[in-house]
């Protein structure tokens, strides 16, 4: 048997540790043989693969990013899309195809199951936002990453009196924003879920100043105040029609300034989110998830997803999982708002 693996939209660290389990497990125990397909779906569409043996996973544990490259090619925007990429497989010999990706590859993974395909899946993100696992890796290193950063910020806001805002990661949902900011102790958090009113986080910020404290504020990328979004972003769209997110930070830090007078500066973290190693607990998970995977090849699931629940890992249908995004519930929004101001 002859099985296929890529990694589609946008990097995240842990891919590499996915490929590796999968490998691993599935040399020996199956006696399969494994294809790499290189920059997500691009390499079925285009037959550009590379080879994937056990020395070739060799070192793969800590490092970021993925080998096999990655990109947001949607088949489905493609014409003969769906076509090409079957008849690739077979020419390539390919029996099955696990699909590593967020809620636009896996979508594409579900429709292509639909068409036949053997696939399964593995969620990844930094954002957690796939719905049926409780978490994804990518995850905990991106919420380390933005912790640490707020950590450093205090120390230098409190010198300068300035207000200091760090825009993260989170297209649709704000986990990152509302982990790290609890974590890091953020004074104010804003998250794509909850429009905020900017007179609102004023009135927080002049508070915090008042108690002889500067003010931080984390925000999500995806986040939008609850009049004037339309402005914040740019137009450029990807082939799954998400626009390209970026400028809530600086225009809260504008509205702050000039609303409340005091020094507002936005710090972006940006892509440093989704680089480097993985933290302990994102290799342990997708560690766990490539495992599971190969088992699930071997026992036919196809059409269904590793998945976290608690502490074990299930399997559940794509179709659940994609057809709607985690987003944060309201409840542990409010948690967090005991801490603004
Ligand atoms: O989906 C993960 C994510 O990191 C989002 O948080 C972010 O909006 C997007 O990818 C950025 O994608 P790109 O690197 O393609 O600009």
């Amino acid at each position: 048997m002859r099985v296929g693996v890529l990694t589609g939209g946008g990097d995240c660290p842990g891919l590499n540790a996915v490929i590796r389990a999968i490998v691993r497990k599935g040399v020996p125990e199956y006696g399969y043989n494994f294809l790499g397909f290189r920059d997500g779906w691009r390499g079925p569409l285009e037959a550009a693969t590379m080879p994937l043996d056990i020395p070739a996973v060799r070192g793969l544990l800590p490092r970021g990013g993925t080998i096999l490259g990655s990109s947001r090619t949607n088949p489905f925007a493609i014409e003969d899309g769906v076509q090409r990429i079957k008849r690739n497989l077979q020419n390539l010999g390919v029996d099955a195809l696990i699909a590593i990706g967020g809620e636009d590859t896996l979508g594409v993974a579900t429709q292509l199951h639909d068409a036949g395909v053997n696939v399964v899946g593995v969620p990844k993100t930094i954002d957690n936002d796939l719905s049926g696992t409780d978490y994804t890796f990518g995850f905990d290193t991106a919420v380390g990453i933005a912790t640490e950063a707020i950590d450093r910020l205090h120390t230098t806001a409190e010198s300068h009196h300035r207000v200091l805002i760090v825009e993260v990661m989170g297209r649709h949902a704000g986990w990152i924003a509302l982990h790290s900011g609890m974590a890091g102790g953020a004074n104010i958090i804003l998250i794509p879920e909850v429009p905020f009113d900017i007179d609102q986080v004023c009135r927080y910020v002049e508070a915090r100043f008042r108690l002889h404290y500067a003010p931080i504020i984390v925000v999500s990328e995806g986040a939008k105040p609850k009049e004037g979004e339309e402005s914040l972003h740019s137009g450029e769209k990807d082939a799954f029609g998400h626009v390209r997110l970026g400028g809530v930070g600086e225009y809260l830090a504008r509205e702050i300034e000039s609303r409340t007078g005091k020094e507002a500066r936005t710090t972006v973290l940006g892509h440093v989110q989704r680089g480097g190693t993985p933290s302990s607990r994102d290799r342990w998970l997708a560690t766990r998830f490539g495992l599971h995977a190969i088992d699930a090849v071997a026992e036919e699931k196809w059409g269904m997803m590793t998945a976290l629940r608690g502490t074990d890992i299930v399997m559940v249908p794509l179709a659940e999982a994609t057809k709607e995004l985690k987003v944060v519930d309201p409840a542990l929004y409010a948690e967090a708002e005991v801490f603004f101001g």
